[in-house]
């Protein structure tokens, strides 16, 4: 029993450690008009050739190697969290050939994985063809000269926008980023990729809780949207168990409903949040999951399998309002209007009550985006009651990232959003929300609590010396940079609750009490260690950590001496008030 438990540990850590491994790491800013360095280079040439993509007529490396190695189940393989010896075998020959290929050629790399793997010739050709093409451009940057163009008022070529690694043909940079035709959303590929997310994400909620959430709150964002070609869209679909339906121009404007019996478990009644920028840029996608949720709450279907109608009914059966009110689910900031503004009330420390950042987050995000029973459109009717309503019932919160580049401990927007939604819902239920997030980030699909998220992007990121020498190469900025990620962290403790105390303590050792550490942070950046220090002690002062008592004292000190340090500047440098 023991060594089972033992076992199963040592596993469960092993998969943590190769997760961190093959997490892509930023090392460092983008210098504007500068090329990407080889290191960096491999890596993110390694991630596009991890996905097959048809419409460069490229397949994934890693499956060109399993086949010419006659390896079976593939797909399971993918999806299997941890590694094994297969899958230690195909990455270690996928990261050769295109170590190969960076240092020494096309030619170079295909002969290796012939030799190597057996694979077939003109598959990898394609490939690497792919990544040529991909390198070229890395190393042709027309930034400068674009920004001159723009400058003289003249035509920037456009290009569309995306991550490299989702859609490599946002290269070359230097373009007129383009959107996406919100008819086009979502794609044949997310809704297929978002079928896994969706089933993985439920799976882990039933195994969590031991049933299906009785409503879920979706956060979808604009950008993030355009770059996975709607996977958030396809998500909330899925949950609520329909299909997109194209119209005779392609446009997906109409919903087929999944027969139950082909989905296979209940339909989930779904909160959803979008952004002011998705609300900008996807009102025909809106118009479409209005349009979703108002079919399947008119489905004759037993309730326990539909809980949209289940809640709709609860709530119109109460006599509390009519059906279309109770069918309202889409929800974003008046017209016109951006953001929580939960962000900002954290970062200045200006809250008291907890529950004030939930409120606050419902006072900005609350106007309905429906039609009315005429089927007349409603477009921002401040509903601060339905939106209360219908987070009431919500016991999980999600959000998918799109991006490599920027987590959640990057900016303060994730934490606006979901940790805003989550703690609007705790404050709504008396009962902290289930938190997940996903990312569409690798071919495998991960659906992670927000602890582990936390924990995962500062191991990678804030804690990692590969991450933060690679900021520190930038000085001033680099130092903000740290900041920026300790206030993002402080911020899903203020939203959610999510941050283990370790990671405060860790911090504080790598960051201030590393004297050697300190005197370089504060050599380039010393406003930004002072804010550092500062929200540690907020950090203790909000219960969040309970470090020893030398700990906080060291902390004052620190800022002490900054401060001192920075009078003395000011002096020399005449710019005291005498
Ligand atoms: C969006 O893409 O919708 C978005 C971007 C930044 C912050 C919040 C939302
Ligand atoms: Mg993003």
């Amino acid at each position: 029993m023991i060594s089972s438990g033992r076992d199963a540990r040592i596993r469960q850590l092993s998969e943590q450690l190769s997760e961190i491994e093959q997490r892509l790491i930023p090392t460092g800013l983008h210098v504007f008009g500068r090329a990407s360095e080889l290191k960096e280079k491999a890596d993110l040439l390694r991630m596009v050739a991890s996905f097959d993509r048809p419409e460069h007529g490229s397949r994934a490396l890693s499956r060109l190697v399993a086949e010419g190695l006659r390896i079976t189940g593939y797909e399971q393989l993918v999806q299997e969290a941890g590694t094994s010896e297969t899958k230690e075998l195909i990455d270690a020959i996928v990261t050769e050939s295109v170590n190969r290929f960076c240092k020494a050629g096309c030619e170079a790399a295909v002969a290796y994985l012939i030799a190597k793997a057996n694979v077939d010739r003109e598959e990898v050709v394609s490939t690497f063809r792919l990544l040529a093409n991909v390198s070229e451009q890395l190393e042709s940057n027309h930034e400068m000269e674009s920004l001159r163009r723009s400058l003289r008022g003249e035509y920037i070529q456009p290009g569309p926008g995306a991550d490299v690694i989702q859609n490599p043909s946002v290269l070359p940079t230097g373009r007129n980023t383009h959107a996406v035709n919100p008819y086009s959303v979502p794609s044949r590929t997310a809704f297929t990729r978002a079928q896994q997310t969706t089933e993985a994400l439920l799976r882990r909620h039933v195994d969590e809780h031991g049933r299906y959430p009785r409503a879920m709150a979706l956060v979808l964002w604009g950008l993030d949207n355009i770059k996975t070609q709607g996977e958030g869209v396809a998500q909330a679909l899925w949950l609520l168990g329909v299909r997109p339906v194209r119209d005779a121009l392609n446009r997906a404007t109409e919903i087929e409903v999944i027969p139950l019996a082909e989905l296979n478990r209940p339909r989930m009644d779904v909160v959803m949040t979008v952004s002011g920028i998705f609300r900008d840029l996807f009102a025909p996608t809106m118009a479409l999951l209005d349009k979703a949720v108002r079919r399947v709450a008119e489905l004759d279907e037993p309730l326990e399998m539909n809980y949209v109608r289940r809640n709709v009914l609860e709530r119109t059966n109460a006599s509390a309002g009519s059906f279309d009110e109770a069918i309202t689910r889409v929800f974003s900031n008046a017209p016109g209007n951006y953001g929580t503004n939960v962000n900002f009330m954290v970062m200045q420390s200006e809250w008291q009550d907890p529950a004030s950042l939930g409120d606050l987050f419902v006072t900005r995000k609350s106007f309905a985006y429906t039609r009315d029973s005429r089927g007349r459109v409603i477009e921002g009717r401040e509903a601060p009651e339905l939106m209360n309503d219908a987070l009431s019932r919500v016991e999980a919160t999600y959000q998918n990232i799109d991006s490599f580049e920027v987590g959640i401990t990057d900016v303060d927007h994730y934490f606006e959003y979901l940790g805003g939604i989550s703690k609007a819902v705790e404050v709504r239920t008396q009962a902290r929300p289930a938190i997940y997030l996903s990312d569409s980030l690798s071919p495998q699909t991960r659906i992670r609590s927000l602890e582990e998220t936390v924990r995962l992007e500062t191991r990678t990121k804030t804690l990692n010396p590969r991450w933060y020498e690679g900021m520190l190469k930038h000085g001033f900025r680099g130092v903000a940079e740290i900041e920026n990620h300790v206030a993002n962290t402080f911020g899903w403790s203020a939203t959610a609750d999510a941050v283990d105390p370790w990671i405060y303590t860790e911090i504080s050792n790598t960051f201030l009490l590393d004297t050697v550490m300190l005197e370089r942070l504060a050599e380039l950046n010393p406003h930004s260690v002072e804010s550092l220090a500062r929200r540690l002690l907020e950090a203790h002062d909000r219960g969040y950590w309970n470090p020893d008592e030398h700990v906080l004292e060291k902390l004052r000190e620190v800022i002490i001496r900054l401060e001192e340090r920075l009078t003395r500047a000011r002096v020399a440098e005449g710019k005291t008030i005498s």
